[in-house]
């Protein structure tokens, strides 16, 4: 596997790949890669002839009170996990690369971004949607593929993708979970062994309220306050947000009448964690 730190190189390897008819296939990361990041690697092989990982903890979309600098690294260890899976090549720009002295352009995506985790983390969808950009004009994808547990993250992306005409396709995959059901995130290497089964409880959330949605409940409040209660009761958790939306449009729906965005947000002691499912309404 190539290794490329600038931007410059990164350009002319792909400019190489387009002039020899490859097509690139582009899974952006802020590394600590786990399962669910492999299992992207190994879609972008087989959707591309050549894939390219790029691993870049970025500051801009992380507030000054949130965990950049501890964000967890390991650089070494993730280079020999995407070799192991065969991607192609690992652009891995320091930051001064990315963000030079004089740095002022950012990339702004309106409306989608508004709800869920743009309440609570406003600066963080800016910093997505530019350092995306950024790292496309590098890799030059045709295609980039990002997983769905960060759902808002992946509309914003199609939304960015389709307004600024950039010919790149984007692939959403469906989230990768534990097997004790906890969907994967560098983050979870955070929690304690007594905040495991606290965190369990989103996934049964998200279960529960598809049994709800079976059972014919379509009142939006009503399936809000179930989940709220799943994940408070024994306490050690804070909710951020649960709420129901559109999943094109992320905006909140009061009834469920098709296809609906249930998306959780939930602090488990200093962790912060998201899930979310595609509740299905089947008419009874
Ligand atoms: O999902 C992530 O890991 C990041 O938000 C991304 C897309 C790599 C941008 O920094």
């Amino acid at each position: 596997m190539r290794r490329v730190e600038n931007i410059a190189d990164m350009q002319r390897l792909a400019d190489t790949w387009r002039a020899g008819g490859e097509r690139i296939a582009f899974v952006p990361t802020m590394g600590f890669l786990h399962e669910g990041h492999l299992d992207l690697l190994r879609t972008a092989r087989k959707m591309g002839t050549k894939s390219v990982i790029s691993i870049f903890v970025n500051p801009t979309q992380f507030a000054p009170t949130e965990d950049f600098e501890s964000y967890p690294r390991d650089l070494g260890g993730d280079l020999d996990l995407a070799t192991e899976v065969g991607t192609d090549a690992a652009f891995i720009p320091p930051v001064d690369e990315m963000y030079p002295e004089g740095f002022q352009t950012y990339v702004h995506v309106d409306r989608v971004t508004e709800n869920l985790c743009g309440r609570s983390r406003p600066i963080f969808f800016r910093g997505v949607a530019t350092v995306v950009c950024k790292l496309f004009h590098a890799v030059k994808p045709h295609i980039s593929i990002f997983g769905q547990k960060d759902f808002q993250q992946l509309v914003t992306i199609k939304r960015m993708v389709k307004d600024m005409n950039m010919d790149i396709e984007i692939v959403g995959h469906p989230i990768v979970r534990e097997k004790d059901g906890l969907a994967m995130s560098s983050r979870n290497t955070y929690l304690t062994q007594e905040q495991r089964p606290v965190a369990l409880r989103l996934n049964r959330c998200l279960k529960e309220a598809q049994k709800l949605v079976d059972s014919g409940e379509r009142n939006a409040e009503m399936i809000l306050k179930a989940a709220g209660d799943l994940l408070t009761t024994g306490g050690g958790a804070t909710v951020d947000y649960a709420r129901l939306c559109n999943p094109d449009t992320i905006e909140d729906v009061e009834v469920i009448s098709g296809p609906t965005l249930l998306a959780l947000a939930v602090w488990v002691g200093k962790t912060r964690l998201i899930d979310n499912c595609l509740l299905k309404a089947i008419k009874n």
